[in-house]
């Protein structure tokens, strides 16, 4: 049986304490299903910029390109700031590898009590298509000052026809493998040249998809609703930005950022998908052995179930379906517990 080659980026912060607990699970999980993969390292993030100058090599695509994916901690530093860490390491391997659907489910699990009163074990359950490699994030635009009366920044966002079709049409397709309904969120009212686009662009390819329904919402309402009526979501699609913040919402309504895990797809095999939780560095707690591992866990579950390797991925998400469900297993702070993530990963290895 091949051995898939993994490259592991831990990076900042409690990217490098989520991803070392985790992985002596991980290469548990996957022997005991026949897989075997390899892994290797790469120190690369605001360290490695503090004595290089640089977040990672030049030839950092290069090296990562053979790999069958990328396992990415978090990146992010107290001393340096964030424009430089990301646009140095996350964001140019997104972009690089034309890693189009960053992927995002949100699922109440069974014993996590959601903020939302009257909300239980699998009332959540969405998933976001984010468009990942544009929109809000092209990097197109700049900062004068000189022989302008006040200093101007622009900032603006690219909305190509491929780039939209390609995430509206994954989405519609995870749409068919689910419930059926997705939900397209724009701001269509206000940015009248990329969001009526974007909404034109959902209606052409609708029809593809004859079976799909579909709903249009502004984000302020959908930021709304995810709160209000986050059981009716099933698939949701959305530009850069706004997938972001959603994200970021649908963490929070499911317990805890702790938990929520995300991959950033390429789907040929021409480049390597990357997969990593959805938090960040977390220097508040950083260095204090108290991280929750589990969206660590879920996201690595997620590579493994893109690599088509599904026995391995459902026993790594599994055991945090049933170590959630366990009332006295142990949990992080950020999920009401006292534990700490060591505590937590090695609860998980009996039950898988
Ligand atoms: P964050 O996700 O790092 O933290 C937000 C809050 O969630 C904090 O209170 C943190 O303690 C908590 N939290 C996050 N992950 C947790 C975990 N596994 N267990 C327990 N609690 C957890 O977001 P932030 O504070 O806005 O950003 C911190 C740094 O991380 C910044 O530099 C930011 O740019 C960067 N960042 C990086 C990524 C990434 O690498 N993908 C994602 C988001 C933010
Ligand atoms: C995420 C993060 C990144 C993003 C930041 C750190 C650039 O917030 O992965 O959600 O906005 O994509
Ligand atoms: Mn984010």
């Amino acid at each position: 049986m091949a051995t898939h080659d993994i490259a592991v980026i831990p990076g900042d912060g409690i990217g490098p304490e989520v991803v070392d607990a985790a992985l002596p699970l991980v290469e548990d999980a996957a022997a005991a299903s026949g897989v075997t993969f390899e892994t290797t390292r790469f120190e690369w993030g605001t360290e490695y910029y503090l004595d290089h100058g640089e977040m990672m090599p030049e030839d950092a695509l290069d090296r990562l390109e053979g790999f069958d994916a990328i396992f990415l901690g978090a990146v992010g530093h107290p001393e340096v700031p964030d424009h430089v860490t990301l646009h140095g390491l996350l964001l140019p391997i997104r972009k690089g590898f034309d890693q189009y659907v960053c992927k995002r489910p949100n699922v109440l699990f069974e014993g996590i009590e959601s903020p939302l009163r009257g909300y239980g074990s699998g009332d959540i359950d969405f998933v976001v298509y984010r468009e990942n490699t544009e929109g809000e994030y092209a990097d197109v635009g700049g900062r004068e000052h000189r022989g302008l009366a006040h200093e101007t920044a622009v900032q603006s966002a690219l909305f190509t026809r491929r780039g939209t079709e390609r995430i509206v049409r994954a989405a519609f397709e995870a749409a068919t493998e689910r419930e059926g309904h997705l939900t397209s969120i724009t701001k269509s009212n206000a940015q009248a040249h990329s969001m009526v686009f974007w909404d034109d662009v959902v209606a052409d390819v609708a029809r593809e998809f004859p079976s799909v329904d579909v709903e249009r919402l502004l984000v302020d309402a959908a930021a709304m609703d995810l709160i209000r009526r986050p059981h009716e979501f099933d698939v949701v699609v959305a530009s850069n930005l706004f997938g972001d913040i959603l994200t970021d919402i649908g963490a929070q309504i499911t317990g805890s950022m702790g938990l929520a895990p995300s991959g950033n797809v390429h789907p040929s095999d021409e480049y390597p998908s990357m997969f990593e939780p959805v938090h960040g560095s977390a220097p508040d707690i950083v260095g204090r052995g108290v991280a929750n591992p589990l969206a660590t866990v879920l996201s690595w579950s997620l590579l493994f179930e893109d690599l088509g390797e599904r026995r391995t991925a459902n026993a790594l998400w599994d055991a945090v379906v049933d170590q959630l469900a366990a009332s006295s297993a142990p949990r992080t702070p950020d999920l009401g517990g006292s534990e700490g993530t060591e505590a937590v990963v090695s609860d998980l290895q009996s039950r898988l």
